[in-house]
């Protein structure tokens, strides 16, 4: 893959006649801050099920970049922190990936210090990090900023645990935070903590191996922080993800008979799997795997979708549930509260046939159905990108998707698992 492909896609014009299963790959918001884990371990630590996408390749080399050895088998890899050095981030890499800034807790914890550029706004949104340097700051840390990069310090070379109020949800603000406690010297407790599946998971496998956190599962987490932790040949393996699973189901929706997708968490769907029924979907949970089925007739209910943190409908299917609500019959109305940057997609749905308006950075209606003709488009980010992927699926005629490289940040492979199941997706050099 490189920053120049692009994917032809041959519209489906409505057509649903897709049968088919697709596995679902290990979920990269958890891949990317148990990364980030590993400095906080004596031992290498293995991972499991990570998914090959370019953010973890990104985040790898951030790491080696920090003196980290890591070994790559297929989906496994093994992080080594024993010869790290130094403490500062590549500024060019890091300031690519909002991501990176997961690395500032646990190396600010584990060195003293930290050195890191802004990791940079994107179509999404601003993306600030002020709950990271006000956390960082209550906790002990001196923070400068020069020529662009940030320089954290302490003056005893450690993070002293204290009370954090998160004056809002954020997801890896609370990984950050939880990731720096471990090594913190004394309590940390973190309020109105983000309670995303990953944050649990990765919590529970930091437990398993010897830290004192608890409340996982809840917005107040307690960390009793320590020494490296000292278990031997520590693994973690990264849960399914759940937005893949989801946009699998949306795409299921629109293009297929019957789409079994397996590999994945149902009890991480919920609220996309509420909706889609909502509208009228069928929708089978087994125990990992969802099956859905659709009648090449099949209409769509209009729905309100309002994006909310977790167990809420997530952000990061907006993008996608937009194109499901082109063809719903009716007026949908979409509320994205999380961002103020990601409704950007509905003018390029627009542009393909699609009934929008745009009232806000955050609200906006969607009138269905109507059909979709393929268009030339420019991929802004990786979920607008996917999402315009399964516009071009549906639409008439032809869609040329360029930036690609956005989509294969997060969806590993994205254009032979479609042909697998019998679309027609090309990926051109
Ligand atoms: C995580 O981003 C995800 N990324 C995002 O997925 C996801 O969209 C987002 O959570 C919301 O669910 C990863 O997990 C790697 P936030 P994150 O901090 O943590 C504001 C994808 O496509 N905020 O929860 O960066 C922020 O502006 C990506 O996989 C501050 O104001 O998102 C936003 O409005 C896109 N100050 C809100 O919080 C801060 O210091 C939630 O952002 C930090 C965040």
């Amino acid at each position: 893959m490189n920053e120049t492909d692009t994917l032809v896609v041959e519209g489906l014009n409505g057509a649903r006649k897709i049968k088919g299963t697709i596995a679902v790959n290990g979920s990269k918001n958890d891949a990317l801050p148990a990364l980030a884990s590993s400095l906080l371990f004596q031992s290498p630590l293995t991972l499991t099920n990570v998914p090959e996408i370019e953010d973890i390749e990104r985040l790898s080399t951030l790491l080696i970049g920090l003196g980290f050895s890591i070994t790559k088998d297929k989906k496994t890899l093994t992080l080594d922190a024993s010869q790290l050095h130094g403490a500062t981030l590549d500024r060019d890499i890091a300031k690519k990936m909002r991501a990176s800034i997961i690395l500032t807790g646990p190396l600010l914890a584990r060195q003293g210090e930290v050195h890191f550029p802004h990791p940079g706004g994107c179509v999404i949104g601003e993306r600030p990090i002020d709950l990271f340097l006000d956390g960082f700051t209550q906790m002990g840390a001196k923070v400068n900023n020069r020529a662009g990069m940030y320089h954290l310090t302490t003056a005893d070379g450690h993070l002293h645990g204290t009370e954090i109020f998160f004056r809002q949800q954020a997801v890896t603000a609370t990984e950050t935070f939880l990731l720096a406690g471990v090594l913190a010297r004394g309590r940390t407790i973190l309020k109105n903590c983000a309670l995303e599946p990953e944050i649990t998971s990765l919590g529970n496998c930091l437990v398993h191996h010897g830290a004192k956190i608890s409340g996982l599962g809840t917005t107040t987490l307690v960390i009793d922080g320590g020494p490296l932790l000292t278990a031997k040949n520590p693994t973690y393996e990264i849960i399914p993800d759940r937005i893949e699973a989801g946009s699998f189901l949306i795409l299921g929706a629109l293009v297929a008979r019957e789409l079994i997708i397996t590999d994945c968490e149902p009890e991480h769907l919920e609220a996309i799997i509420f909706c889609l029924q909502s509208a009228g979907a069928k929708i089978e949970i087994g125990k990992k795997q969802v099956i859905i089925r659709a009648t090449p007739r099949q209409s769509y209910r209009a729905l309100t979708i309002k994006t909310h943190e977790y167990p809420g409908f997530p952000t990061d299917l907006q993008a996608l549930m937009s194109v499901f609500l082109t063809q719903a019959r009716g007026e949908s109305r979409l509320f994205e509260t999380i961002f103020e940057g990601r409704l950007g997609h509905l003018e390029t749905l627009a542009r393909m046939g699609a009934n929008v308006s745009i009232h806000n950075q955050h609200q906006a209606t969607i009138v269905g159905p109507t059909p979709l003709v393929g268009r030339t488009v420019i991929s802004p980010d990786l979920r607008a990108g996917l999402a315009y992927l399964l516009a071009g699926l549906i639409a008439k005629g032809q869609t040329v998707i360029h930036n690609v490289h956005y989509i294969d940040r997060g969806y590993e492979r994205i254009d032979e698992r479609l042909r697998a199941l019998g679309l027609d997706v090309k990926r051109q050099h």
